[in-house]
């Protein structure tokens, strides 16, 4: 696996498979990789000639109060995964290298209305520096597909409705949630939790399936929401919102809307966990 933040030789390298008339499929990360990077990689092997991943914790969609310096940097330990999930190339820029004007001096990439809620509304300007670094990515791979979590829902909304506003030629995939065996969904940030938080954690998809449910049953969406930040609670969770939307637009619910989605966002511990459940009414 060639593993370089070099653009110019990720460049050359993937000029050479498209003269042979390959295909390229892209994984953006930032690292710290769990089962469920990996399954988006064994994915894109699936789905094309070619796997290039990236791994980059981008400054630009941390907030100042938030992780930046503490997210976990593991690289010999994810490139061996890299390896043994199909991954032929390897990005791993430096801030300087993806923002070398530095943070403020750039053009960014906005995505508006949904960028301000859900998440975006706790984490002012996140979905700003997310569409800004995925948008840099796609033009330095060029890739024909790339492949995103649906764990981060509305980061795929985020990144859906900019290839769509902008034109850009490549094809987004979204991959289902790939969970540990309590329930609890994939994350770097559950390396934050302690055991004891751990053991708490799983509450969290709990709820959702029993909001689903509810709402499925018949009964009012608020009244299910209340319901469910109130179990939250007393499993020790702190949340920060609960909110069903549709599940293609994400805009609020509307009365013959079918196919919904939960998304949830909890605080536990030095965690700030988010989930979500697609779910047909
Ligand atoms: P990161 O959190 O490293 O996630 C990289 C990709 O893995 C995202 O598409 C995310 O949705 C997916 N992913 C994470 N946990 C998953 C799980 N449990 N199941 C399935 N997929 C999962 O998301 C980012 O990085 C960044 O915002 C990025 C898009 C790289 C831009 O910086």
């Amino acid at each position: 696996m060639l593993t370089t933040a070099k653009v110019d030789e990720i460049r050359a390298r993937i000029k050479s498979w498209r003269i042979q008339g390959e295909s390229v499929a892209f994984v953006p990360t930032m690292g710290n990789l769990h089962q469920g990077h990996v399954t988006l990689v064994k994915e894109a092997k699936q789905r094309a000639d070619h796997v290039v991943v990236s791994i980059f914790v981008n400054p630009l969609q941390f907030g100042q109060n938030e992780d930046l310096d503490g997210y976990p940097r593991t690289l010999e330990a994810d490139k061996a995964k890299l390896v043994d999930a199909g991954c032929e190339m390897l990005f791993v820029p430096t801030p300087a290298i993806m923002y070398p004007k530095g943070l403020e001096q750039q053009t960014f990439v906005e995505v508006p209305g949904i960028s301000n809620e859900l998440c975006g509304a706790t984490r002012p300007g996140h979905f700003r520096g997310v569409a800004t670094v995925v948008c840099k990515l796609f033009n330095i791979v060029q890739p024909d597909i790339a492949l995103f979590g649906r764990k981060d829902y509305q980061q795929l909304q985020v990144i859906r409705t900019m290839v769509e506003d902008l034109s850009l030629p490549v094809d987004v995939i979204g991959v289902d949630t790939v969970r540990e065996a309590s329930g609890l969904a994939m994350s770097s940030r559950n390396g934050y939790l302690t055991a004891e938080e751990k053991a708490k954690a799983p509450a969290l998809k709990q709820a959702l399936d029993a909001l689903a449910t509810a709402i499925k049953g018949g009964s009012d969406i608020n009244a299910a929401i209340a319901q469910c930040k109130a179990s939250l609670t007393a499993a020790g969770l702190t949340p920060d919102y609960i909110e069903v939307r549709n599940a293609h637009t994400l805009a609020e619910v509307q009365a013959d809307d079918k196919a919904l989605v939960v998304l949830a966002a909890a605080y536990l511990g030095k965690a700030r966990l988010i989930d979500n459940l697609p779910f047909n009414r």
